[in-house]
């Protein structure tokens, strides 16, 4: 009977601190932020204020302090990794903390930002748009660079139970992503070898292999079942991730956000069979309405969706010439509350012909 009770009691007690983080510090089974620009007529701190949304939020809600606080979401999630503990965790960034010089490999490696940590009941997977973000965990502690505040940038969190580090794992596999500090823990490697395959070989040492296969879709669910789909895709890939691929397999026209101060950029893309239209002018939750040239975030959403809620993907890879041919992919989902918030903030677009027109006027 004494026995029962306590084998009852262990799996809370040993509950694990690796997953996402509200701003309170309450464990979340995912969240979005919006990391609002740094706009010209306000004071220089700012460019740290950012919009947050759970499964608790309505849409948009202000974040209750600046991203580079070590309460804010991101830094509680992120914080536990630095305290030291048997974790697993995988740093990747094309663009790392301090600058090596990466040189061919800065320029082929994946297009690729995220943060994954586990430990052998759960973790999670951070995607986001942040050069230079996170620290090494030899940095000791969480921090946000000053680099990352001019721009809108883009974070989405997810908490998974263990079993799914392998898929992601696989994911990234195929991504090829610049790794710049890892630790699979010889206790979970067996469990997770992707993983453990990527860190072993990886870091600050990116080779260019050909991930195979070139690109894959999987379903992944959340620790409280809600489904995600990663799209992930290598160099050999070689095409548009959202008009060749994520469009037709979402069965969705596609607006897209992303950073548009790069060369060979494409153009909306109103070829059969979905219509993928950059995004033009933006204004997440109405706060404050900024161009796409100062936004580095990557989202894509479907244009409509007020019946049975759209698709809303948040990434890693920018619609130009050169990143076709790189790694990188987008996690996906349909939510009615998270389309809308994602899909109010897209005001204007460039049309099919290329002329900038109210979002819902833009399509052919
Ligand atoms: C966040 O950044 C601002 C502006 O650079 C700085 O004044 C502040 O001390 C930073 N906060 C933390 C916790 O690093
Ligand atoms: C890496 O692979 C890509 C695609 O397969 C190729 O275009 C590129 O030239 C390669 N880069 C190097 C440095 O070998
Ligand atoms: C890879 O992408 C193509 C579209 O370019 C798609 O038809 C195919 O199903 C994808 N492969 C996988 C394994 O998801």
């Amino acid at each position: 009977m004494l026995l029962h009770v306590l084998l009852l009691l262990l799996p809370a007690s040993a509950a694990s601190p690796i997953q996402c983080y509200d701003d309170q510090g309450k464990p979340v089974d995912w969240f979005y932020l919006y990391k609002l620009p740094h706009l010209h007529h306000e004071p220089a701190q700012e460019g740290l204020k950012y919009l947050y949304m759970d499964a608790q939020s309505e849409g948009w809600d202000d974040g209750k302090t600046s991203i580079n606080d070590s309460q804010s979401c991101v830094g509680r999630t992120v914080g536990p990794l630095y305290e030291g503990g048997d974790v697993g965790y995988i740093l990747y960034n094309d663009q790392p903390p301090k600058q090596k010089d990466l040189g061919d490999a800065s320029r082929t490696c994946g297009h690729t930002k995220g943060v994954v940590v586990f430990d052998k009941q759960q973790g999670f997977w951070l995607v986001h748009s942040t050069p230079h973000f996170p620290p090494p965990k030899a940095e000791g502690q969480f921090s946000y660079p000053s680099t990352g505040t001019t721009n809108g940038q883009n974070f989405i969190c997810v908490t998974y139970p263990f079993e799914r580090f392998q898929t992601i794992g696989e994911q990234l596999k195929i991504n090829q992503p610049h790794i710049y500090d890892c630790s699979i823990p010889e206790s979970l490697a067996a469990a997770v070898p992707a993983m453990a395959q990527l860190c072993k070989h990886n870091v600050d040492k990116w080779e260019n292999v050909s991930a195979s296969p070139a690109n894959r879709s999987v379903s992944l669910l959340s620790l409280a079942g809600t489904e995600f789909i990663s799209f992930a895709k290598g160099a050999s890939f070689a095409n548009d991730l959202y008009h060749s691929w994520v469009a037709p397999t979402l069965q969705s026209n596609l607006l897209v956000q992303f950073w548009r101060r790069s060369t060979g950029i494409l153009p909306s893309d109103c070829s059969p069979s979905w219509e993928v239209l950059n995004v033009d002018l933006i204004s997440p939750g109405q706060r404050v309405t900024f161009k796409t040239t100062e936004d580095h975030s990557k989202w894509a959403i479907s244009p409509n969706g007020e019946t049975s809620g759209g698709w809303v993907c948040v990434g890693d890879i920018n619609r130009d010439e050169a990143e076709e041919k790189r790694g990188g992919g987008t996690v996906c989902r349909r939510d009615a509350v998270v389309w809308k918030a994602y899909r109010t903030a897209a005001l204007e677009c460039e049309s099919c012909s290329g002329t900038v027109q109210a979002c819902d006027k833009a399509s052919r």
